[in-house]
């Protein structure tokens, strides 16, 4: 195979399947909550030759020559994710964001401490503690709740479980709780037990870097993200903290967790940061949410029951249980992915099915933000999709909301 020849021509199936899944982009609704697009600017530097470059170390203290231009890059998404988060510290390596939180397990617990987390079931996440993830495997793991009522946390009884478990870690953050935390007072609780607190905002990272979602720097130890989420910076995790942990998070990502930097990431991360701090970003954080509470007054008007009953962010749990019983998460996964709405499945608290089937689905709004929909937009996206789940075998309105969706997709390109 020639060295300089384009992809398509290389291998023509991988060409392919990029071009289609860029058509699967443009001409569907994508509402995974934790999904985005990023800028061209973005997919510029993570496609470039920054790949090729191996830079085990940091800016200026590198095993490796010939890193003076990744040095550049890193030094510079390292300053802008310090001024986006008021931190005094970032590492801008971890190659995704559950491998920033082992970054900071790795720092600060030995195997066998305790970690207090919330509840999968409950919005929590894998990397969190759960039994298939090495967090859960390492470390003792307690877990705190919603409350049942209310879908709110129950802080006073995380803070009875703290009190009795004597955790080493408190791990604020989610991936289905659509309301802030309270890092305050989570900070506060651990303070009071002499428990660290690792806030991980992987989902609200553009969130809080625009101020329209609090931030846990003041309240947390340790704040790990996603850059590919709400921020759109592209794959990857970030980790910021006080500076007395510098030195530690930086050795327990490299060389504790992991190998050489994904330069080609870290230039990614470097674009999008700069790109989130500014005016523009603000605005598309604060319509990310305004999208968020349109569709959910939507989805109560016409009956449906949301974890917590709303939103304070991007993002919307849906409990089907009440409103159409005869559904699974699965089932209205797939209805909605056929007529191009695409939504993911997912636990509600108190959940009987598996978490391959689910009583729920997790609606988002940062990634059809990115495309410019509007509040009144989100109603008509509202209406689609309750459409299809109030009539899953009606096939008229399947074809009408299909076609609504192609007109929605045709009039908000992302990338032409
Ligand atoms: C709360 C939370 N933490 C960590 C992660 C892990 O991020 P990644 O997929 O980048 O490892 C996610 C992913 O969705 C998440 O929701």
């Amino acid at each position: 195979m020639a060295f300089d020849q384009p992809l398509d021509r290389t291998v023509p199936s991988v060409a392919d399947a990029i071009d289609r899944e860029r058509d699967r982009q443009e001409s569907t609704l994508g509402m995974i909550a934790s999904e985005n697009h990023v800028s061209a600017a973005v997919l510029e530097a993570q496609g470039s030759t920054l790949t090729n470059k191996y830079a085990e170390g940091y800016p200026g203290g590198r095993y490796y020559g010939g890193c003076e231009h990744v040095d550049t890059v890193e030094a510079e998404a390292i300053e802008r994710a310090r001024d986006l988060f008021g931190a005094d510290h970032a590492n801008v390596q971890p190659h995704s964001g559950t491998q920033a939180n082992m970054s900071v397990y790795f720092a600060v617990l030995e195997p066998g401490d305790r970690i207090l987390s919330l509840d999968l079931d409950h919005g929590g996440h894998l990397s969190h503690g759960h039994s298939v993830n090495f967090s859960g495997q390492l470390y003792d793991v307690e877990q705190y709740g919603v409350d049942p009522d209310t879908g709110y946390i129950d802080y006073d009884e995380l803070e009875r479980q703290a009190r009795e478990t004597e955790p080493a870690m408190i791990v604020s953050g989610s991936s289905a709780y659509p309301r802030e935390f309270d890092y305050e007072r989570i900070g506060a609780i651990a303070d009071a037990v002499d428990a660290f607190h690792l806030a991980d905002i992987a989902h609200v990272t553009g969130l809080v870097a625009a101020g329209v979602h609090a931030s846990p720097v003041e309240h947390a130890e340790f704040v790990t993200g996603s850059t590919h989420k709400t921020i759109r910076a592209g794959r990857g995790g970030i980790v910021v903290c006080d500076a007395e942990y510098a030195d530690d998070i930086d050795s327990a990502v490299f060389p504790g967790a992991q190998g050489g930097p994904l330069m080609h990431n870290v230039a990614g991360k470097a674009v999008g940061f700069a790109e989130a701090q500014t005016d523009a970003f603000e605005r598309y954080a604060e319509q990310v949410v305004a999208n968020a509470q349109r569709l959910a007054d939507v989805f109560r008007e016409r009956g449906l029951s949301l974890v917590s009953g709303g939103t304070d962010k991007h993002l919307l749990l849906v409990d089907l249980r009440d409103s159409h019983p005869e559904l699974t998460g699965t089932e209205a996964e797939s209805l909605l992915s056929d007529v191009g709405v695409v939504v993911n499945k997912n636990s509600v608290p108190g959940e009987t099915r598996s978490p391959m089937v689910t009583s729920g689905i997790r609606v988002g709004t940062p990634a059809l933000t990115t495309r410019g929909f509007d509040e009144a937009e989100m109603e008509t996206v509202a209406d689609c999709i309750v459409d299809v789940l109030d009539a899953p075998e009606d096939e008229a309105v399947a074809d009408r909301v299909a076609s609504r969706v192609d007109d929605l997709c045709e009039t908000h390109p992302i990338y032409d």
